[in-house]
């Protein structure tokens, strides 16, 4: 099967006013020559601005999280069809803060990727383990656990990623070694083919934690890694550039 096309998302997580459209606009205009899908995740007040100020270009807009309902009484919770109604056409879903900060379990984030679905949005499913899974040796299992909790069959036939996160390597400066990075990602693609057969072998598998211009190329190029998750480096269009330009 070849290799699917690398996906590089920005994630501001709670970053982000109106001015800094302008560093969206400036990861557009700086595309040329570049092959991997390219997409950025702001905070959902920004959604529909940044859709309007990127429409025409390469970049694709996404939500950070949505609600598992279409609509009600739910005080400050956003629906997919609410995302994509504002220009997103992709959300992410299960990233470790949301698990570990609002109480989100598998079948939490299940739900939200069926939402996702609904509405027409293609999801990027994070999983990844903490700092003590990982020296109890549980990440493949915990990762190989979240991906077949978190991703239901519905997906089938439908485009979507996961992104590999570990936990201990978000925000912090601190990545896995290239050779646990591949090591997680082809349980990844065990459990994918698992649960999805022949097209779970085409799904790609990103890999999100401390990713900056530095370390862009060799995390790129690792064996099963199709595609970054990028946080604070995404905030900054020259940053973030230099890490679609490793792809
Ligand atoms: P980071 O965040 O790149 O700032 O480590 C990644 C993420 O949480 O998606």
């Amino acid at each position: 099967m070849p290799a699917p096309t690398p996906l590089i998302a920005g994630n501001w997580k709670m970053n982000g006013l109106v001015a800094s459209l302008d560093e969206a606009r400036g990861v557009a205009a700086g595309l040329s020559g570049v092959t991997a899908r390219v997409a950025l995740c702001p905070p959902a007040t920004l959604v529909e601005r940044m859709s309007r100020a990127l429409a025409g270009t390469a970049v694709l807009v996404g939500g950070q999280d949505c609600d598992a309902r279409e609509s009600g009484a739910y005080t400050g919770d956003v629906a997919a069809e609410m995302l994509f109604d504002a220009g997103a056409t992709m959300v992410i879903l299960g990233h470790s803060e949301r698990r570990a900060g609002h109480g989100e379990t598998d079948a939490v984030v299940a739900d939200k990727v069926r939402a996702a679905l609904r509405a027409g949005l293609e999801p990027i499913v994070c999983v990844g383990e903490t700092l003590d899974e990982r020296r109890a040796g549980q990440a493949l299992a915990i990762v190989t656990e979240q991906v077949r909790g978190s991703l239901p069959p519905e997906l089938a036939g439908h485009a979507f990623s996961v992104a590999y996160e570990p936990v201990w390597a978000i925000g912090t400066g601190l990545t896995p070694t290239i050779a646990e990075i591949e090591e997680v990602h082809q349980a990844i693609r065990t459990a994918l083919m698992g649960a999805f057969g022949g097209e779970g072998g085409g799904v790609p598998i990103l890999y999100g934690g401390s990713v900056k211009p530095t370390n862009a190329a060799e995390i790129l190029h690792a064996a099963e890694v199709g595609g970054a998750l990028v946080g604070g480096a995404s905030l900054k269009a020259a940053d973030f550039l230099g890490i679609i330009r490793a792809a």
